[in-house]
């Protein structure tokens, strides 16, 4: 018999972690409704050392914002929950990489490059997913947000085998109200992509985004870091004095478009900047189609595919015996619900050979009543004969009641008689 152990955390179960960051973890998890149709998302939560008022703060404070965003560029954040302690985001599962990933993984090959079509294409995408979100208004108020992301950097660009480019991590995201209330100086972020005015902890506007994706299309043309350095003071050094050497030194081959871009999107100057991320989307599909016109996101796809070959393989099997849990031949051996440390209850998963379907489907309606709740779950495991019909007992105060009511009931009938008797005998006396 096979078996394993799942943590689990409200309605979810906890199938892999996919990475842990500053802020948490993130893992990738199933959540199971009704009739066993189940999702996979992705969740991020707390980490422990990180519990309390702060930490609660930083994530609401990402949930609040990031669930106003819906566009296809940007991670959808569906939930914010907390469960004994621990503060969670359920997102939109991306079954891909990060842009990070995707760059270490070429590091050292003969095509450590990424293609120019390909550089350019990941760029456009951000800007657009930038651009939405710093024009994003409140879904409630409709006031906007005026959002700024903060922290622009390849580690927070996933992008999907299918070839979708998408911006997450708006844990220290501010819209402009908030920059207002808490002051800035506070300098957080990754430095090395920091505009000049961020690394000065000087205020921000959406500029600053766009500055640090011009870093990042920079690096990816390059193929070489700006302002990175051994350091942490130095590379914040480098970030404020943003001095960026001719990208030409670095790619000899790079076309004069792309190097007006490139200096257009990295000016210290934020009035000779891009203004808006659609604007730079706009120049940036425009050399792509004059370049690159046959270019289209189904050949991204196919790069990325052929790039992760062997991690797709694995992961989709993976997800694919995670599909399987509880819906086929799974079923719960036994549950921990009393979390130690805040930590998410575990349930044991066993793998029953040769079950029928029918039962599976059983299995997996026991596993729905555990996560609803402990009651339901222990009524499930006495299995009632779902063609007859239940016997109920019924409790003596409410036997005792009906009496009661029937009696009164008799009593009013026998008055209102004997009332018509009474009258008809008093007229026939007559
Ligand atoms: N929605 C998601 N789908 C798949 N992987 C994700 C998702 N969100 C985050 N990850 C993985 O977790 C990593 C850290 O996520 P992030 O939100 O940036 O956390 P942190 O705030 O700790 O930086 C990402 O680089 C990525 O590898
Ligand atoms: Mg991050």
């Amino acid at each position: 018999m096979n078996s394993k152990t799942y943590k689990r955390i409200g309605e979810f179960i906890l199938l892999e972690k996919l990475n842990s960051g500053g802020m948490g973890e993130v893992w990738l998890a199933k959540s199971v409704g009704a009739f066993n149709v189940s999702r996979f998302v992705a969740i991020k939560m707390t980490l422990n050392h990180l519990q309390g008022v702060k930490a609660a703060q930083l994530f609401m404070d990402e949930a609040k914002l990031a669930i106003n965003l819906q566009h296809n560029n940007i991670v959808s954040v569906y939930d914010f929950k907390v469960e004994k302690g621990k503060f969670y985001l359920v997102m939109e599962y991306v079954h891909g990489t990060s842009l990070q990933q995707l760059l270490e993984k070429r590091k050292g090959t003969d095509q450590s490059r990424l293609p120019l079509p390909i550089i350019i294409f990941i760029i456009r995408e951000i800007a657009l997913g930038l651009d939405y979100a710093h024009h994003c208004t409140d879904r409630w108020s409709q006031k906007p947000l005026q959002l700024i992301h903060r922290d622009i950097s390849p580690q927070n660009v996933l992008i999907s085998y299918e070839g979708n480019v998408k911006i997450i991590d708006f844990g220290i995201a501010k819209s402009k109200d908030k920059i207002e209330q808490t002051g800035d100086g506070i300098i957080k972020g990754n430095c090395s992509y920091m505009s000049p005015e961020q690394a000065s902890g000087q205020p921000l506007d959406l500029t600053s985004d766009l500055f640090s994706l011009g870093i990042i299309l920079w690096e990816l043309v390059a193929n070489d870091r700006l302002f990175y350095a051994e350091d942490l003071y130095a590379t914040l050094k480098n970030a404020r004095e943003a001095n960026v050497p001719d990208i030409r030194q670095f790619n000899p081959t790079v076309p004069a478009e792309i190097v007006r871009i490139i200096h257009k999107t990295l000016s210290v100057d934020r009035n000779a900047r891009y203004r808006v991320g659609r604007d730079l989307a706009k120049d940036l599909t425009s050399f792509l189609s004059q370049e690159f016109a046959s270019f289209t996101q189904n050949d991204f796809a196919i790069f990325m595919k052929s790039s992760f070959a062997t991690e797709e393989k694995e992961i989709s099997e993976k997800i694919k015996t995670y599909a399987e849990v509880i819906n086929s031949g799974w079923k719960i051996a036994e549950e921990d619900d009393e979390a130690q440390n805040n930590e998410p209850a575990e349930i044991t998963i066993e793998l029953i050979e040769g079950i029928s379907a029918d039962e599976a489907s059983n299995k997996a309606i026991d596993l729905k009543s555990l996560l609803v709740g402990q009651e339901a779950f222990s009524a499930q495991k006495k299995p009632v004969p779902s063609e007859q019909p239940k016997k109920t007992k019924v409790p003596i105060h409410v036997l005792l009641k009906r009496a009661a009511d029937l009696l009164l009931k008799s009593v009013f009938i026998f008055i209102v008689i004997a009332i018509i008797y009474f009258v008809f005998f008093k007229i026939a006396m007559r």
